[in-house]
This record gives C-alpha cells, sequence and structure tokens, in this order.
C-alpha cells in the first residue's frame, strides 16, 4: 500500500474550492488537480470536442462521466508517478461528482494501491454561495479566482484593482456565473453530487474518510484547517 491519501475538495458552485486549492498550493506546496480548470482550457480548443465542451459547460450541466474519468485518471497517475508513487498531498478541486465517477475513482485507487480517499466537503449555505457567484472575477489569462468583497472575513484575492497581481491580465466574469446557469450548476450539484457526499459518509477509514468543513469563514482559517487534517490523516496513513 502506497502513503499518503487522494484528498477529495468537495461543495456546491461558489463553496471556495478554488480559492482553497490555490491557497493549499502556494501556501503549503500541495498539487491540485481541477477538473473545471482542465476543461475550461479543453473548451477553448478550436475542435468539435472543445465546441461540445463548450455547449455543456455554459448550459450549467455537467460533462460526461467517461470524458472526465479518462481526464483525471490520466492526470492522477501521471502525478503519482512523479511524486516517486507516494501519492500524498494530491488534491482533486470539483471531482468526482456523480456517484459513477466516485466508483471509478475507487478502481483507479485500488490499482494504484492507494487508500480511499480524505473527502473534505466545504459546506456554505446557499445565499452565501449566491453571493458570492455573483461577486466573482477570475483573470482571463490565468484562471485566478477574485472576488468584489473584501475585508476581513475574506482573505482571498480582491478584484479591487480589475488587473490580476500574477500576470496583469484583465479579471471577467465567468461564463457560467451567469443567474440561470447558477441555478442549472445548482441543481446538478443537487442532484448528482449531494449523492456522492453520501456515498463516502459510510465509509470506514481504509477505504475513505469524510469531514464535513464550515465554508462560511475566512478563506485562510479554512485553508489552515485543511492542512492540519491532512496531515493528520497522512501521518495516520504512513502509520497504520
Ligand atoms: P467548476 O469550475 O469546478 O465549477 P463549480 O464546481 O461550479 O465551482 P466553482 O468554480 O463555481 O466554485 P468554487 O467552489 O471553486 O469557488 P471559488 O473558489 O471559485 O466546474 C465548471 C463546470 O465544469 C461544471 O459546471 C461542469 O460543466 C464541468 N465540470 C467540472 N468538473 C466536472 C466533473 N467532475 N464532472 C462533470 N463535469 C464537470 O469561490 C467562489 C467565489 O467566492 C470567488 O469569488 C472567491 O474569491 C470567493 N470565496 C472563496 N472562498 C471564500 C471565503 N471563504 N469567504 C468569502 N469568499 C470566498
Amino acid at each position: 500500500m502506497r502513503d499518503g491519501r487522494i484528498i477529495l475538495l468537495m461543495g456546491a458552485p461558489g463553496s471556495g474550492k478554488g480559492t482553497q486549492s490555490s491557497l493549499l498550493e502556494s501556501q503549503f506546496g500541495f498539487t491540485c488537480i481541477s477538473t473545471g480548470a482542465m476543461l475550461r482550457e479543453e473548451a477553448r480548443q478550436d475542435t468539435s470536442a472543445g465546441f461540445r465542451l463548450r455547449q455543456i459547460m455554459a448550459s450549467g450541466e455537467l460533462v460526461d462521466d467517461r470524458t472526465v474519468c479518462a481526464a483525471v485518471g490520466s492526470q492522477i497517475k501521471s502525478l503519482v508517478a512523479q511524486s516517486n508513487g507516494s501519492g500524498a498531498n494530491l488534491v482533486l478541486d470539483g471531482f468526482p461528482r456523480t456517484v459513477e465517477q466516485a466508483m471509478c475513482l475507487d478502481q483507479l485507487l485500488e490499482e494504484i494501491g492507494m487508500p480511499g480517499p480524505l473527502v473534505l466537503h466545504l459546506d456554505v449555505p446557499q445565499d452565501v454561495l449566491l453571493r458570492r457567484l455573483a461577486r466573482r472575477r477570475q483573470c482571463a489569462v490565468c484562471g485566478a479566482i477574485y472576488s468584489l468583497a473584501s475585508g476581513p472575513g475574506f482573505a482571498g484575492l480582491s478584484a479591487g484593482g480589475g488587473r490580476c497581481r500574477i500576470d496583469g491580465g484583465t479579471l471577467v466574469e465567468r461564463d457560467d456565473d451567469s443567474e440561470g446557469v447558477v441555478s442549472r450548476r445548482l441543481a446538478a450539484y443537487e442532484t448528482a453530487t449531494l449523492p456522492v457526499l453520501d456515498y463516502y459518509r459510510k465509509r470506514d477509514f481504509r477505504s475513505g474518510i469524510y469531514r464535513r468543513l464550515d465554508g462560511n469563514r475566512n478563506a485562510a482559517e479554512i485553508a489552515k484547517e485543511v492542512c492540519d487534517i491532512v496531515l493528520f490523516f497522512a501521518d495516520t496513513a504512513v502509520a497504520a
């Protein structure tokens, strides 16, 4: 059995998965895979696959399991291989989103000899999600996530200057953050992804661990808690 666990950041649209991934990468050295960012990149291509993805994502529906599982599976295998097979500190943002995807991940982890995932559920009330998505801005070049909100309760990147602090790119609204599409994304979360949380809640230690986190707090505070939980379970996995 390999050391470490795959960490799943789960939560509704706007719950802060992308913000946490980026804090975990920049401040704690985790490697993150974001399926949303991967698919957006693919959707920008001038190909028939790119066109199909643009249509699905613009509608707020989920991309089919086969496409997503193939893309994430090959990324995980290559990153685990690069980390000398340990697979420690690999965070998945936005995957799995269906029970079929969760089963596909189980199969992959078994294949590469890793224990079940550490599932961290960022729980945020719906009115807060809607407010956050309406205020989100993203760098048109690198995809860094910003907010029109600011102040001590936030601790993410503030969109105040209108330009990305990393590369000076323009900050824009995401195409799927319009009101109509947001409600379809939330509906897809309730129908397809909430059952995935149930799927993980019933697990034992070896086959996976589920933790609910209060996602309606300062972003840096959440990242610190995520990091503490991950380190605790990584140590426990090594010792087990
Ligand atoms: P994806 O990009 O993953 O979108 P999502 O799940 O809807 O999540 P978001 O990116 O909207 O929100 P987030 O939780 O990352 O929040 P963020 O950190 O940005 O997926 C897009 C599409 O791709 C899907 O609709 C689907 O079509 C497809 N797709 C992706 N994965 C798929 C899969 N596995 N299967 C099938 N299809 C898939 O934060 C939001 C805002 O809040 C920001 O402005 C941020 O600054 C702010 N904020 C963050 N944290 C805090 C905080 N603690 N306090 C205050 N403000 C905060």
